[in-house]
């Protein structure tokens, strides 16, 4: 059935129902959209600010401050400004602003400026980061102790694959150059990452991490280089995280969410080993080394252009590739013993057998949460048990019903298993010869016009 709401009054419901705030004008500045957030916001009502042109609705704003009437007056979009100011009611608001002109069929018919507030996660990041700097000078001391902190040996592998990646960390961890660690969730690169670390000569050094995922380009940014006072509005003079790192290791986790922007300064600090906080004239040596680690294939992401080549080659230049539990088939005996033993002293159990059954079921089905998986299913498992020996009953119960979806899976069919290869080999031969297809197929031993066809069937991305 087609509902009979007009339009216009769905779109309202729908902006005020969401979590940013969004003011829109006409081209004469005449406010045409105001939601409930942006009067949160600014401390006001909306019915005070809409129909009301910018300036007479803001007294305290002026044709140059008002980012809607810069934008109306240039059509230039202002991307992802940070802004900190004080509502109506005394509060300090930090926002993340976005200011677009609205354009139909070439004209400029308005502006509309959407906001969202980081006041909470900005705290909290600042928390972190006079946190850091107070314990810093601890670190360098060697007062302070990390409250996770691995090293080579809690990495537990019967796996050959995984303990040649072992054997890896010693002669990595002193080379001091940057390390990309790659891994599907769950796999251990934290594991692996701070054994670098604890490893090196930088293990007395203080070792920061920061998950690349978790914070806006604008708040990464300034939590990574620094802010300078003035820089933006509110902002203030502060040491950024490659400062507080300074002779140790700065850990980038999911480097894959890193906006190419930012990507790019960071191959800088990686090329010339100097910072330059946001807003400052002088750059700061700093003698740190970058540890990142991403969750997918490095290749697959500088092909879908969310990793930036230059950094890629730049980090590649040690990478350890971490495999997935399901192709390592001896570590599924060791950890899940490592971890009977861990929840029977947590639990005060007395497990000391595992069902064979168990280990079958264990060994087909395919880990996609890996280590992290396995452990939270043991200690599923062990709340449930009650003897000496962990039965498929303890299992989760999703668990003890994949036997027959895997039986009944089997193998994969051979043209699509086929076609994946031919997709990931093209991949391969294209980053290789920076996209030239006739370098490609010289590669791939095929003609050019063969190889420009299967690009266009498969729908490779060049
Ligand atoms: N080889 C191992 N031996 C012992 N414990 C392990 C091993 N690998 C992983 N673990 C355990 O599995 C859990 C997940 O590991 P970790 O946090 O290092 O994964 P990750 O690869 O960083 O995952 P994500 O991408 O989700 O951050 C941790 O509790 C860790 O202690
Ligand atoms: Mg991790």
């Amino acid at each position: 059935m087609i509902s009979t709401i007009p339009t216009n009054q769905m779109i309202s419901a729908i902006l005020n129902s969401i979590d940013e705030s969004i003011h829109a004008v006409d081209n004469n500045g005449m406010t045409i959209f105001y939601n409930q957030v942006a009067a949160d916001h600014d401390g006001v009502s909306v019915d005070e600010v809409l129909g009301k042109h910018v300036l007479e609705a803001f007294p305290s704003l002026t044709k140059e401050t008002s980012t809607l009437l810069k934008v109306l007056e240039t059509r230039q979009p202002i991307i992802q400004q940070p802004q900190r100011f004080e509502n109506i009611k005394g509060q300090f608001i930090d926002t993340v602003n976005t200011t677009i002109p609205i354009i139909l069929d070439n004209n400029l018919i308005g502006a509309v400026e959407i906001a969202k507030d980081y006041s909470t996660i900005k705290t909290l990041g600042e928390k972190v980061l006079d946190l850091q700097a107070r314990i810093k000078p601890q670190i360098k001391q060697g007062k302070s102790k990390q409250v996770h902190s691995y090293t080579i040996t809690d990495i537990l592998t019967n796996d050959p694959a995984l303990m040649a990646v072992k054997s890896q960390v010693e002669k990595v961890a002193n080379a001091d150059s940057a390390v990309l660690v790659v891994g599907e969730t769950g796999t251990g690169k934290e594991l692996f990452v701070q054994s670098i670390h604890h490893s090196s000569g930088r293990s007395e050094g203080p070792f920061i991490a920061q998950n690349c995922a978790a914070l806006p380009e604008s708040l990464l940014e300034s939590i990574l280089f620094g802010t300078t006072k003035g820089s933006y509005t509110g902002a203030i003079d502060r040491p950024g995280l490659f400062e507080l790192a300074d002779g140790g290791s700065l850990f980038l986790d999911e480097l894959n969410s890193m906006p190419l922007e930012l990507q790019a300064k960071l191959l800088r600090v990686l090329e010339d080993g100097v910072v330059r906080r946001i807003g400052d004239q002088k750059t700061r040596k700093v003698n740190v080394r970058v540890i990142a680690a991403i969750n997918e294939s490095p290749l697959d992401c500088v092909q879908n252009g969310i990793m930036r080549p230059d950094l890629y080659y730049r980090l590649n230049v040690f990478s350890l590739f971490i495999p997935p539990l399901r192709e390592r088939n001896f570590d599924i005996e060791l950890l899940t013993s490592h971890f009977v033993e861990q929840f029977n002293e947590r639990f005060s159990k007395h497990v000391r057998n595992v069902e064979h059954t168990v280990f079958e079921l264990f060994h087909q089905y395919n880990w996609p949460g890996n280590v992290r998986e396995l452990k939270h299913t043991i200690e599923h498992a062990m709340i449930m048990a009650e003897g000496h020996t962990l039965s498929v009953k303890h299992l989760p119960v999703q668990l003890q019903h994949i036997k027959k979806s895997t039986e009944t899976k089997g193998i994969q069919p051979l043209r699509s298993a086929m076609q994946e290869m031919e997709i990931s080999l093209i991949k391969q031969a294209l980053l290789q010869t920076n996209s030239n297809i006739q370098q490609a197929a010289v590669l791939l031993e095929i003609p050019r016009q063969t190889l420009q066809y299967k690009i266009k069937n498969l729908n490779i991305i060049v």
